[in-house]
């Protein structure tokens, strides 16, 4: 999976890197071809968003998504929207609706209970930011904004903490110290978030393939989607497996599944009071 992440990032990379070195107006047929998704819609092409969508879209985005992504789009422990090869290609949300509700095949965790119109909205807004990049990644603005994270309530993280996670983690046993290990609170927030793009260190994800008649094949998990799984093998050596629906059977073991299962329903407060209370484990 990271695997892909990275080429879709350099594709991303080039393809608006030639964009930008456009004089606006430049023919960008020929371009295509040799770019897969085109960047049609970057600045300075991009229509002109209606204003009463786009202030809705702020209100949404800041509520239910600026905690992760940052108020200036740039990533805060989510990744930078500003980078999103599908919010830079989105042209009327049909993208970044797919990634707020867990339909990109990407980001299937990525799934937020917020409404069509709302969502709708979120896109015009992330887009109204994308027309003002300066260049590609660069927040607008001077750059200068700093996100303090630590704003939360500790002792409301202590007791969803107890909650929720005291079944897998101590604070007198496995995360005795930790702000002294981790001692800024924005990495501390990413590494507890744990999202594969945030430069975190991942555990390894086992997989099992069983194929009808076979012995199972067991290896690390690369890549899996609908149509093929890849796989690294004991000794080394890389396999992929077609699949057809649900054949060959395909379990992945993910010791961070309860962290990804957590994203869709922690709210901003949620988040804020752990990193608080994280943040005293000294
Ligand atoms: C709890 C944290 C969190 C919240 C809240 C959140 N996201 Fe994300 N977002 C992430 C993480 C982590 C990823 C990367 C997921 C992955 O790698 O599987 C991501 C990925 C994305 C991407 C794709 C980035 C790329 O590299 O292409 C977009 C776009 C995005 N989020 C937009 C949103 C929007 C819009 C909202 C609000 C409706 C939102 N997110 C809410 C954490 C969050
Ligand atoms: C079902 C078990 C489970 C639950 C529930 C769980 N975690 Fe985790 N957590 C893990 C695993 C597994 C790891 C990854 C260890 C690794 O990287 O090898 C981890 C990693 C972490 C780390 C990073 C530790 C380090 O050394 O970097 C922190 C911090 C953390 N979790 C906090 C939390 C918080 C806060 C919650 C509740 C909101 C939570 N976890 C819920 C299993 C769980």
């Amino acid at each position: 999976m990271r695997g892909w992440n990275t080429s879709r990032s350099l594709r991303l990379r080039v393809a608006a890197a030639a964009v930008f070195m456009l004089p606006a107006g430049f023919a960008l047929r020929g371009l295509a071809q040799h770019i897969e998704t085109s960047t049609f819609n970057s600045s300075p092409l991009r229509p002109k968003e209606d204003p009463k969508a786009v202030a809705r879209g702020k209100k949404a985005y800041e509520a239910n998504c600026q905690s992760c992504h940052a108020a200036d789009l740039r990533g805060g422990p989510g990744p930078s929207i500003l980078r999103s090869q599908g919010a830079l290609t989105d042209k009327n949300g049909e993208n970044i609706t797919a990634i707020i509700q867990g339909q990109d095949k990407m980001f299937p965790n990525h799934k937020y209970a917020i409404s069509n119109d709302d969502s709708a909205a979120v896109a015009a807004f992330i887009r109204s930011n994308l027309a003002l990049i300066g260049s590609q990644g660069r927040a607008p603005g001077d750059g200068t904004q700093k996100l303090n994270v630590v704003v939360g309530n500790a002792e409301h993280g202590k007791q969803y903490f107890e909650a929720k996670c005291a079944s897998c983690h101590s604070a007198e046993g496995d995360l005795k110290g930790y702000a002294k290990k981790v001692s800024d609170p924005k990495t501390m927030q990413a590494a507890w978030l744990r999202g594969n793009h945030l430069g975190v260190p991942q555990p390894t994800i086992k997989v099992t393939v069983t194929q009808t008649g076979a012995k199972p094949v067991e290896g690390t998990l690369i890549h899996v989607d609908d149509f093929l799984v890849t796989l690294q093998l004991p000794d080394g050596s890389v396999k992929t497996i077609r699949r057809n629906g649900d054949i060959p059977k395909v379990v992945v073991k993910d010791p961070l599944e309860a962290h990804r299962n957590l994203w869709p329903v922690l709210a901003d407060n949620d988040i804020h009071d752990i990193t608080a209370y994280l943040v005293t484990l000294k």
